[in-house]
């Protein structure tokens, strides 16, 4: 079963189209990545999804429910974003509480508030004022308010931007045990890391969808060859990688450098400046290649 099927789904400000025909399908139970810059129009698809912002053409299905019918979608997803906008002079608990008593029946109100306070780790919180929480505790609140009712599909607007390595790791941690209980999770971000983990993603810029797969297809579909050389000196080796004709891409990670070439021709050339290994092919050297692509392409 699909949690999300759209079918040219599109919206436009004026003349601008800010997300072209998009059609998308997402399976049920899993962490679809959303990628792309800013300003690709992540926040508006979710908005669309959302039964927030009236699409301008296409259609679409969000957990069994037409868009069309945005009040009824509006029940059966959860939404937080970046902002974690939580009451901050309410309690952990009073803040899943006043969001479940929205949605619904007052006898079923406690057993979702102690059962989100479970599902997020948030128990031994439950009594601290939001504005105690760390940004990244904060950002649990705020998912903990979108999943509270319930919800079969949650959509996380770049929930860990702005913070921390270990935070931004507990986060992801969390997301993933939502779908233990067939949650799906529709999450935007431009971390190429968190991409990869993914179970599918599509990468998006300009308002249109550039490629969708799992990040083994789409690291495994993209031509050419990338190479790691270790170099003494890595300013002279990269100068001389790059004069040699065929290379596509070089530049330096590290002690690295790293290069992209389009086929296996060159790798003695390569291998004669210095210790050389191939290397697979990261989501960013896919999300560059079609970024490059596109702009062939306009
Ligand atoms: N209400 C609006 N009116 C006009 N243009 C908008 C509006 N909302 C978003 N846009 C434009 O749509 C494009 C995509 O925005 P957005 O969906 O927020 O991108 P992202 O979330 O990927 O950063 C941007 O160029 C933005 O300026
Ligand atoms: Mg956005």
């Amino acid at each position: 079963m699909n949690a999300i099927e759209t079918h040219d789904l599109s919206r436009r400000y004026g003349q601008v189209e800010v997300v072209a025909p998009l059609s998308l399908t997402v399976p049920a139970g899993i962490v679809f990545g959303y990628l792309g810059p800013n300003g690709a129009g992540k926040t508006t698809t979710i908005r669309m999804l959302s039964g927030v912002l009236q699409p301008s053409g296409g259609s679409g299905v969000v957990a069994g429910v037409p868009l069309s019918e945005p009040d009824a979608v509006k029940a059966r997803i959860g939404y937080a974003n970046q902002a974690a906008s939580v009451y901050v002079d309410l309690s952990v608990e009073e803040n899943l509480r006043f969001k479940a008593a929205l949605y619904l029946a007052p006898a079923k109100v406690e057993q979702a508030v102690e059962g989100t306070l479970e599902r997020l780790a948030l128990l031994p919180f439950r009594q601290h004022l939001a504005r105690q929480l760390s940004g990244g505790w904060r950002q649990r609140l705020s998912i903990g308010t979108a999943i509270v009712h319930g919800p079969q599909v949650l959509f996380l607007d770049e929930p860990t931007a702005g913070l921390d390595p270990v935070a931004r790791r507990d986060l992801w941690d969390a997301i993933y045990a939502l779908t233990d209980t067939g949650t799906t999770v529709f999450v935007t971000t431009h971390y190429m890391d968190e991409a990869e983990r993914c179970q599918r993603i599509a990468l998006i810029a300009s308002g249109r969808i550039l490629a969708q797969g799992t990040p083994e297809d789409l690291r495994a579909g993209l031509p050419g060859v990338r190479y790691a050389l270790n170099a003494l000196n890595l300013n002279s080796a990269l100068k001389a990688v790059r004069s040699l004709p065929g290379v596509q891409g070089a530049w330096i990670v590290g002690d690295e450098v790293r290069i992209t070439t389009a086929d296996d021709r060159l790798e003695a050339s390569l291998a004669a400046l210095g210790p050389l290994r191939r290397v697979p092919a990261s989501l960013e050297d896919v999300f560059v290649a079609y970024l490059a692509r596109q702009e062939d392409c306009a």
